[in-house]
Protein backbone atom coordinates (compact mmCIF):
# COMPACT_ATOMS: atom_id res chain seq x y z
CA UNK A 1 0.00 0.00 0.00
CA UNK A 2 2.64 2.74 0.86
CA UNK A 3 5.13 0.18 -0.94
CA UNK A 4 7.05 1.48 -3.91
CA UNK A 5 5.85 -0.47 -6.94
CA UNK A 6 9.71 -1.69 -7.44
CA UNK A 7 9.02 -3.58 -4.17
CA UNK A 8 12.60 -1.34 -3.04
CA UNK A 9 11.41 0.74 -0.42
CA UNK A 10 13.61 2.95 1.88
CA UNK A 11 12.44 4.19 4.76
CA UNK A 12 13.74 6.29 7.94
CA UNK A 13 13.32 4.88 11.08
CA UNK A 14 11.98 5.92 14.18
CA UNK A 15 14.46 7.19 16.62
CA UNK A 16 13.51 8.99 20.01
CA UNK A 17 15.70 12.19 21.04
CA UNK A 18 16.31 12.69 16.91
CA UNK A 19 13.54 12.08 14.44
CA UNK A 20 11.50 15.12 15.65
CA UNK A 21 10.09 18.07 13.24
CA UNK A 22 13.66 19.30 12.27
CA UNK A 23 14.92 16.25 11.54
CA UNK A 24 11.98 15.43 8.97
CA UNK A 25 12.19 18.71 7.05
CA UNK A 26 15.82 17.91 6.53
CA UNK A 27 15.07 14.46 5.05
CA UNK A 28 12.08 16.00 3.23
CA UNK A 29 14.30 18.54 1.91
CA UNK A 30 17.48 15.79 0.71
CA UNK A 31 14.47 13.25 -0.47
CA UNK A 32 14.83 9.68 -1.27
CA UNK A 33 12.84 8.46 1.71
CA UNK A 34 9.63 6.58 0.87
CA UNK A 35 8.38 7.00 4.72
CA UNK A 36 9.41 9.40 7.32
CA UNK A 37 8.76 8.14 10.88
CA UNK A 38 8.25 10.35 14.12
CA UNK A 39 9.99 9.29 17.00
CA UNK A 40 8.31 7.13 19.62
CA UNK A 41 5.35 8.94 21.30
CA UNK A 42 4.04 7.13 24.43
CA UNK A 43 0.25 6.64 24.62
CA UNK A 44 -0.22 6.62 27.56
CA UNK A 45 0.89 10.52 28.04
CA UNK A 46 -1.20 11.33 25.22
CA UNK A 47 -4.11 10.02 27.41
CA UNK A 48 -3.20 11.52 30.37
CA UNK A 49 -2.56 14.77 28.93
CA UNK A 50 -6.30 14.45 26.82
CA UNK A 51 -7.64 13.36 30.28
CA UNK A 52 -6.04 16.91 31.90
CA UNK A 53 -7.29 19.18 28.64
CA UNK A 54 -3.62 19.38 27.78
CA UNK A 55 -1.31 19.95 25.13
CA UNK A 56 -0.52 16.97 22.81
CA UNK A 57 3.01 15.47 23.87
CA UNK A 58 5.66 17.42 22.98
CA UNK A 59 6.89 13.90 20.59
CA UNK A 60 3.79 15.03 18.17
CA UNK A 61 4.63 18.81 17.31
CA UNK A 62 4.79 19.61 13.65
CA UNK A 63 2.66 16.32 13.19
CA UNK A 64 -0.58 17.68 12.86
CA UNK A 65 0.24 20.16 9.72
CA UNK A 66 3.46 18.51 7.80
CA UNK A 67 3.74 17.07 4.44
CA UNK A 68 2.75 13.13 4.25
CA UNK A 69 3.41 10.61 4.01
CA UNK A 70 4.43 10.83 7.52
CA UNK A 71 4.11 7.48 9.88
CA UNK A 72 3.65 8.22 13.80
CA UNK A 73 5.23 5.36 15.76
CA UNK A 74 3.62 4.60 18.86
CA UNK A 75 4.42 2.92 22.43
CA UNK A 76 2.24 0.86 25.37
CA UNK A 77 1.20 -2.28 26.54
CA UNK A 78 -2.45 -1.95 26.47
CA UNK A 79 -4.63 -2.06 23.84
CA UNK A 80 -7.07 0.54 24.52
CA UNK A 81 -4.79 3.25 25.51
CA UNK A 82 -3.25 2.48 22.49
CA UNK A 83 -6.24 2.86 20.51
CA UNK A 84 -6.96 5.95 22.19
CA UNK A 85 -4.56 7.43 20.39
CA UNK A 86 -4.29 5.57 16.84
CA UNK A 87 -7.99 6.88 16.53
CA UNK A 88 -6.91 10.81 17.13
CA UNK A 89 -3.68 10.19 14.91
CA UNK A 90 -6.20 8.70 12.08
CA UNK A 91 -9.12 10.19 12.33
CA UNK A 92 -8.15 13.62 13.24
CA UNK A 93 -4.31 14.48 12.30
CA UNK A 94 -4.90 11.90 9.02
CA UNK A 95 -1.00 10.45 9.35
CA UNK A 96 -0.40 8.03 6.56
CA UNK A 97 0.76 5.07 8.60
CA UNK A 98 0.61 4.28 12.79
CA UNK A 99 3.49 1.86 13.87
CA UNK A 100 3.22 0.46 17.09
CA UNK A 101 6.42 -0.35 18.88
CA UNK A 102 7.36 -3.84 19.78
CA UNK A 103 11.19 -3.67 19.43
CA UNK A 104 12.60 -0.97 22.04
CA UNK A 105 14.64 -3.05 24.73
CA UNK A 106 15.06 0.62 26.58
CA UNK A 107 14.69 -0.35 30.69
CA UNK A 108 12.09 2.67 30.65
CA UNK A 109 10.22 1.19 28.12
CA UNK A 110 10.99 -2.64 28.40
CA UNK A 111 11.59 -2.71 32.20
CA UNK A 112 9.14 -1.50 34.55
CA UNK A 113 6.66 -0.26 31.77
CA UNK A 114 6.14 -3.76 30.45
CA UNK A 115 5.83 -2.61 26.40
CA UNK A 116 8.51 -2.06 23.50
CA UNK A 117 10.43 -5.85 23.37
CA UNK A 118 9.13 -7.13 26.84
CA UNK A 119 6.07 -7.93 24.82
CA UNK A 120 7.82 -10.15 22.27
CA UNK A 121 7.78 -13.00 24.23
CA UNK A 122 3.91 -13.00 23.98
CA UNK A 123 2.80 -13.59 20.24
CA UNK A 124 -0.95 -13.47 21.34
CA UNK A 125 -0.61 -10.26 23.35
CA UNK A 126 0.81 -8.51 20.33
CA UNK A 127 -1.71 -10.03 18.16
CA UNK A 128 -4.33 -8.47 20.28
CA UNK A 129 -2.71 -4.97 20.27
CA UNK A 130 -2.72 -5.07 16.41
CA UNK A 131 -6.07 -6.33 16.05
CA UNK A 132 -8.00 -3.57 18.47
CA UNK A 133 -5.54 -0.44 17.28
CA UNK A 134 -5.98 -1.27 13.45
CA UNK A 135 -10.01 -1.15 13.69
CA UNK A 136 -9.55 1.96 15.99
CA UNK A 137 -7.13 3.20 13.12
CA UNK A 138 -9.20 1.82 10.19
CA UNK A 139 -8.77 2.72 7.19
CA UNK A 140 -5.02 4.40 8.07
CA UNK A 141 -2.87 0.62 7.67
CA UNK A 142 -1.08 -0.26 11.26
CA UNK A 143 2.01 -1.56 11.34
CA UNK A 144 4.51 -3.18 13.62
CA UNK A 145 8.38 -2.88 14.41
CA UNK A 146 10.18 -5.60 16.07
CA UNK A 147 13.27 -7.51 17.03
CA UNK A 148 14.07 -11.27 16.42
CA UNK A 149 13.30 -12.03 20.06
CA UNK A 150 14.36 -11.42 23.84
CA UNK A 151 17.51 -13.10 23.43
CA UNK A 152 19.40 -15.70 21.20
CA UNK A 153 18.56 -18.33 23.01
CA UNK A 154 14.26 -17.34 22.62
CA UNK A 155 14.15 -15.74 19.08
CA UNK A 156 10.98 -15.92 18.33
CA UNK A 157 10.02 -13.44 15.45
CA UNK A 158 8.56 -15.69 13.07
CA UNK A 159 6.19 -16.49 15.58
CA UNK A 160 5.32 -12.72 16.39
CA UNK A 161 5.33 -11.77 12.77
CA UNK A 162 2.44 -14.47 12.15
CA UNK A 163 0.28 -13.13 14.87
CA UNK A 164 0.84 -9.32 13.75
CA UNK A 165 0.40 -10.19 10.06
CA UNK A 166 -3.18 -12.49 11.09
CA UNK A 167 -4.16 -9.48 13.26
CA UNK A 168 -4.13 -7.44 10.38
CA UNK A 169 -1.46 -5.05 10.33
CA UNK A 170 -0.57 -3.77 6.90
CA UNK A 171 3.32 -3.82 7.08
CA UNK A 172 6.23 -5.01 9.43
CA UNK A 173 10.03 -4.06 10.28
CA UNK A 174 12.08 -6.26 11.84
CA UNK A 175 15.41 -5.02 13.46
CA UNK A 176 18.13 -7.67 13.26
CA UNK A 177 19.00 -8.24 16.90
CA UNK A 178 17.63 -9.59 19.97
CA UNK A 179 16.48 -6.84 23.18
CA UNK A 180 19.43 -8.14 24.71
CA UNK A 181 21.87 -7.51 21.93
CA UNK A 182 21.03 -3.44 22.29
CA UNK A 183 23.18 -1.93 19.73
CA UNK A 184 26.14 -4.52 19.80
CA UNK A 185 27.39 -6.59 17.48
CA UNK A 186 25.79 -6.98 13.89
CA UNK A 187 22.41 -6.75 12.93
CA UNK A 188 21.62 -11.06 11.88
CA UNK A 189 20.11 -10.43 8.26
CA UNK A 190 19.62 -13.94 7.41
CA UNK A 191 17.23 -14.27 10.92
CA UNK A 192 14.90 -11.32 8.83
CA UNK A 193 15.35 -12.96 5.55
CA UNK A 194 13.87 -16.10 7.45
CA UNK A 195 11.09 -14.47 8.09
CA UNK A 196 9.73 -13.69 4.69
CA UNK A 197 8.67 -16.76 3.78
CA UNK A 198 6.30 -17.50 6.71
CA UNK A 199 4.14 -14.20 5.85
CA UNK A 200 1.13 -14.42 3.32
CA UNK A 201 1.19 -11.23 2.04
CA UNK A 202 2.56 -8.20 4.21
CA UNK A 203 5.70 -6.17 3.65
CA UNK A 204 8.84 -6.62 5.31
CA UNK A 205 10.96 -4.42 6.04
CA UNK A 206 14.26 -5.39 6.89
CA UNK A 207 16.57 -2.97 9.60
CA UNK A 208 20.02 -3.09 10.83
CA UNK A 209 23.46 -1.45 10.73
CA UNK A 210 23.45 0.14 6.98
CA UNK A 211 25.17 3.68 6.44
CA UNK A 212 26.09 3.39 3.10
CA UNK A 213 24.64 3.18 -0.30
CA UNK A 214 26.78 0.17 -0.72
CA UNK A 215 25.31 -1.48 1.94
CA UNK A 216 21.73 -0.39 0.90
CA UNK A 217 21.82 -1.76 -2.09
CA UNK A 218 23.53 -5.36 -0.87
CA UNK A 219 20.38 -5.63 1.31
CA UNK A 220 17.97 -5.17 -1.13
CA UNK A 221 19.10 -7.11 -3.62
CA UNK A 222 20.63 -10.29 -1.49
CA UNK A 223 18.09 -10.45 1.31
CA UNK A 224 14.12 -11.16 0.28
CA UNK A 225 13.28 -7.85 2.02
CA UNK A 226 10.19 -5.45 0.32
CA UNK A 227 12.11 -2.41 2.12
CA UNK A 228 14.96 -1.28 4.11
CA UNK A 229 14.44 1.06 7.20
CA UNK A 230 18.08 3.36 7.85
CA UNK A 231 18.36 4.91 11.61
CA UNK A 232 21.78 6.01 12.35
CA UNK A 233 23.06 6.22 9.37
CA UNK A 234 20.56 8.82 8.34
CA UNK A 235 21.27 10.76 11.39
CA UNK A 236 25.28 10.85 10.61
CA UNK A 237 24.23 11.80 6.85
CA UNK A 238 20.51 12.55 5.89
CA UNK A 239 21.60 12.94 2.43
CA UNK A 240 22.34 8.95 1.99
CA UNK A 241 18.66 8.70 1.47
CA UNK A 242 18.95 10.74 -1.56
CA UNK A 243 22.12 8.48 -2.40
CA UNK A 244 20.20 5.86 -2.49
CA UNK A 245 17.28 6.56 -4.60
CA UNK A 246 19.94 8.05 -6.94
CA UNK A 247 21.71 4.79 -7.11
CA UNK A 248 18.47 2.87 -7.61
CA UNK A 249 17.31 5.09 -10.53
CA UNK A 250 21.01 4.45 -11.85
CA UNK A 251 21.64 7.88 -11.83
CA UNK A 252 24.68 9.45 -11.17
CA UNK A 253 25.61 10.14 -7.15
CA UNK A 254 25.29 13.53 -5.08
CA UNK A 255 28.70 13.80 -3.53
CA UNK A 256 29.47 14.46 -0.07
CA UNK A 257 28.29 17.77 1.21
CA UNK A 258 31.51 20.20 1.05
CA UNK A 259 32.58 22.24 4.28
CA UNK A 260 30.60 25.05 3.08
CA UNK A 261 27.11 22.88 2.44
CA UNK A 262 28.26 21.17 5.90
CA UNK A 263 27.73 24.53 7.03
CA UNK A 264 24.72 25.75 5.74
CA UNK A 265 22.95 22.37 6.92
CA UNK A 266 23.79 23.03 10.25
CA UNK A 267 22.74 27.05 10.34
CA UNK A 268 19.09 25.22 8.51
CA UNK A 269 19.31 22.53 11.06
CA UNK A 270 19.15 24.82 13.71
CA UNK A 271 17.12 27.28 12.30
CA UNK A 272 14.53 24.46 12.12
CA UNK A 273 15.06 23.17 15.62
CA UNK A 274 14.46 26.61 16.73
CA UNK A 275 10.67 26.53 15.48
CA UNK A 276 9.83 24.02 18.36
CA UNK A 277 12.21 24.36 20.74
CA UNK A 278 13.62 27.08 23.24
CA UNK A 279 17.16 28.26 22.65
CA UNK A 280 18.64 26.21 24.73
CA UNK A 281 17.52 23.39 23.73
CA UNK A 282 17.90 23.60 19.97
CA UNK A 283 21.46 23.99 21.01
CA UNK A 284 22.06 20.88 22.96
CA UNK A 285 20.34 19.31 19.90
CA UNK A 286 22.65 20.28 16.97
CA UNK A 287 25.41 19.96 19.29
CA UNK A 288 24.57 16.56 19.46
CA UNK A 289 23.86 16.63 15.74
CA UNK A 290 26.98 17.94 14.59
CA UNK A 291 28.91 15.52 16.33
CA UNK A 292 27.35 13.01 14.22
CA UNK A 293 28.52 14.85 11.04
CA UNK A 294 31.52 15.32 11.80
CA UNK A 295 32.38 11.87 12.89
CA UNK A 296 35.01 11.22 10.48
CA UNK A 297 36.54 14.53 9.90
CA UNK A 298 40.08 15.30 10.93
CA UNK A 299 41.13 16.84 14.08
CA UNK A 300 36.95 16.32 14.58
CA UNK A 301 37.61 14.96 18.41
CA UNK A 302 38.96 17.96 19.42
CA UNK A 303 36.27 20.10 18.04
CA UNK A 304 33.40 17.93 19.18
CA UNK A 305 34.44 18.20 22.95
CA UNK A 306 34.43 21.95 22.19
CA UNK A 307 31.07 22.61 20.86
CA UNK A 308 29.39 20.28 23.94
CA UNK A 309 30.37 22.79 25.74
CA UNK A 310 29.53 25.63 24.18
CA UNK A 311 26.83 27.38 26.32
CA UNK A 312 25.51 29.81 23.71
CA UNK A 313 24.64 29.60 20.18
CA UNK A 314 27.08 32.15 19.23
CA UNK A 315 30.05 30.75 20.91
CA UNK A 316 28.87 27.16 18.80
CA UNK A 317 29.08 28.80 15.47
CA UNK A 318 32.50 30.76 16.14
CA UNK A 319 33.47 26.75 16.95
CA UNK A 320 31.69 25.95 13.90
CA UNK A 321 33.42 28.91 11.72
CA UNK A 322 36.82 27.85 13.33
CA UNK A 323 36.16 24.16 12.47
CA UNK A 324 35.04 25.06 9.15
CA UNK A 325 37.52 28.05 8.13
CA UNK A 326 34.56 30.63 7.22
CA UNK A 327 32.73 33.31 9.18
CA UNK A 328 29.51 31.95 10.05
CA UNK A 329 29.13 33.28 13.41
CA UNK A 330 28.28 36.72 12.35
CA UNK A 331 25.00 35.75 11.74
CA UNK A 332 24.43 34.54 15.29
CA UNK A 333 26.01 37.35 17.25
C1 LIG B 1 19.06 7.00 19.67
C2 LIG B 1 18.11 5.95 19.16
C3 LIG B 1 16.75 6.08 19.37
C4 LIG B 1 15.87 5.11 18.91
N1 LIG B 1 14.54 5.27 19.10
C5 LIG B 1 13.66 4.36 18.57
C6 LIG B 1 12.24 4.59 18.64
O1 LIG B 1 11.77 5.61 19.12
N2 LIG B 1 11.44 3.62 18.10
C7 LIG B 1 11.94 2.48 17.53
O2 LIG B 1 11.18 1.63 17.06
N3 LIG B 1 13.27 2.28 17.42
C8 LIG B 1 14.12 3.20 17.91
N4 LIG B 1 15.46 3.02 17.74
C9 LIG B 1 15.94 1.87 16.94
C10 LIG B 1 16.05 2.27 15.47
O3 LIG B 1 14.80 2.60 14.94
C11 LIG B 1 16.68 1.13 14.64
O4 LIG B 1 15.85 0.01 14.75
C12 LIG B 1 18.08 0.75 15.11
O5 LIG B 1 18.85 1.91 15.35
C13 LIG B 1 18.79 -0.13 14.08
O6 LIG B 1 18.84 0.51 12.82
P1 LIG B 1 20.17 1.29 12.31
O7 LIG B 1 21.31 0.32 12.41
O8 LIG B 1 19.84 1.69 10.92
O9 LIG B 1 20.36 2.45 13.24
C14 LIG B 1 16.35 3.96 18.23
C15 LIG B 1 17.73 3.85 18.00
C16 LIG B 1 18.61 4.80 18.46
C17 LIG B 1 20.08 4.64 18.20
Amino acid sequence: MFLKSTGKAVYSAPMAGYTNYAYREFLRMFGGVDLIATEMVSARSFVELEMRGSELPSRLWGVQDEPRPLAVQIWDNHPDTLSQLAQRLALEFKVSVIDLNFGCPAKQIAGRSGSGSFLLQFPDRIGDIVRKVAEAARPVPVTAKIRLGRTRDTINAIDVAQSIEDAGAAGLTVHGRTASEMYHGQADWEEIAAIKPKLKSIPLIGNGDIRTVADALFRLYHYPVDGIMIGRGGIDRPWLFRQIAQALRGEPITPEPTATELRDIIVKHFNLLKQQFNDHTALILIRKTVCHYTMNRAGARIFRNKICSAKESSVFFRLIDEFFGNKLSADYE
